[in-house]
């Protein structure tokens, strides 16, 4: 990693220009805050879909061309998604979505485990990394709830130990909630989690917009996220580290059950999208080329674009922050400090979200309103269901003018 990294900017333009979204006439004008919800695809993709779709389009892996180059292609995305996380390539795997990558993973540890043992879930998650676990309670499977703070949805390790006993072998939380924006010491929790005998599964789905993560360094059995979130197709990218993937019973064809990354994704892959998402590494690596220059395996590679990202993620999302904590019709979810949190900002006002939504997107602004399947976290919070919350999310490509844009919008509209 080079020394001056800290000094160096993200070249917004440059970056910018790896979007064609931002060049297509239908969306000039209009700065996108609903990132949180899925974000433009880089070109990288693009082109890698567009080439599947059209020169590849067959039954991969067999003997012709075309198809020994689809099969290529497909396992290029998985060897290099998993370099860039720090991970062996079968470890890592593509699901339909995140959610049913948590739905089959929790198949398989219901088969794993017996009745009257526990996993511990969170009513900070999305319901993707909540709802499957909890179903368990069905087949006599504990669940205990690590519980947010009402006030500042801040979920407290120390609250995590005293839930943790033998029987626990599953502690499920997110990297980052998509309404509260905190990011959570992974690595700590982890660490509790391992002492008291237990897996750890990581919601990284908020995260991952924001830097790719070396999630072997991080720690946790399984990281999750969804590639439509990440510039690339839409996925949902599964890493299962081998002790626990090898240990869950298999879910996929019997065939199969000596393939690692084969045992947790029963639906056939889409070819095509699974082969795209080698275009997220190659998005990478061009920022890393374009920044930076050479050297570097991918995991510093994607370590020092995910600095890159982080420090202009945190230079725009201060000023946002100090716009919004100020005002009395405004309740801002989660940490006013952009150093803890992603550009994930959730408000809660004295009306709901989604009116508040539609009146910007009158001033050019794209943002969301509800709940985002992270009802758990907002009714514990004393959000009013019927009002949820407006939310307001960039990624690295948002530039100051668009920051500027949204706060005047703001102005006019709060
Ligand atoms: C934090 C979080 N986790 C999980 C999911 C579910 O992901 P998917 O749509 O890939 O099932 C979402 C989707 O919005 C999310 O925001």
């Amino acid at each position: 990693m080079p020394d001056n990294l800290a000094q160096m900017r993200l070249d917004t333009d440059f970056v910018r220009a790896q979007f064609p979204a931002f060049q297509v006439p239908a969306l000039e004008g209009k700065a996108f805050f609903e990132n949180a919800g899925g974000s433009y695809t880089c070109r990288q993709v693009i082109d890698r879909l567009t080439r599947f779709y059209t020169e590849r389009k067959v039954q991969p892996y067999a003997p012709y061309e075309a198809s020994r180059l689809a099969g290529a292609e497909m396992d290029e995305a998985r060897n290099r998604m998993a370099a860039i996380l720090g991970v062996q390539s079968d470890e890592l795997s593509f699901g339909p979505s995140t959610t049913q990558n948590a739905y089959v993973l929790a198949q398989a540890f219901a088969e794993m485990m017996t009745p009257g043992e526990a996993i511990v879930v969170t009513n900070q998650d999305h319901e993707a990394n909540s709802g499957p676990w909890r179903r368990l309670a069905q087949r006599g499977i504990e669940i205990r709830e690590w519980k947010i703070d009402p006030v500042t949805g801040h979920l407290t390790p120390d609250d995590l130990e005293v839930l943790l006993d033998e029987r626990v072998r599953l502690v499920c939380f997110p990297h980052c909630s998509n309404v509260v924006g905190e990011v959570n010491p992974v690595t700590e929790i982890t660490a509790l989690a391992h002492a008291a005998g237990a897996f750890t599964c990581v919601d990284g789905v908020s995260y991952a917009p924001h830097g790719f993560v070396d999630v072997g360094d991080l720690g946790p059995d399984i990281y999750l996220f969804s590639a439509y979130k990440t510039y690339g197709p839409h996925q949902g990218v599964m890493v299962v580290r081998r002790t626990l993937a090898e240990l869950l019973p298999n879910q996929g064809h019997s065939f199969n059950a000596g393939t690692l990354y084969k045992r947790f994704t029963p639906a056939g892959p889409d070819h095509a999208q699974v082969a795209a998402c080698a275009g997220m590494a190659d998005y990478i690596d061009a920022l890393y080329a374009h920044h930076i220059g050479a050297g570097d395996g991918p995991a510093d590679r994607g370590r020092a674009v995910h600095d890159l990202m982080r420090a202009h993620e945190e230079e725009l999302l201060a000023p946002l922050l100090e716009a919004v904590a100020g005002r009395n019709s405004v309740r801002l979810i989660g940490p006013a400090e952009a150093a803890l949190r992603a550009p994930t900002v959730a408000l809660a006002l004295d009306r709901s979200g989604e009116a508040v939504a539609a009146e910007l997107a009158a001033q050019g602004i794209m943002a969301g309103g509800g709940d985002f399947y992270a009802g758990r976290a907002l009714s514990a919070m004393g959000v009013d269901d019927a009002k949820g919350v407006l939310r307001l999310s960039f990624t690295h490509y948002t530039t100051r003018d668009e920051i500027d844009h949204l706060i005047a919008a703001l102005d006019r509209v709060l």
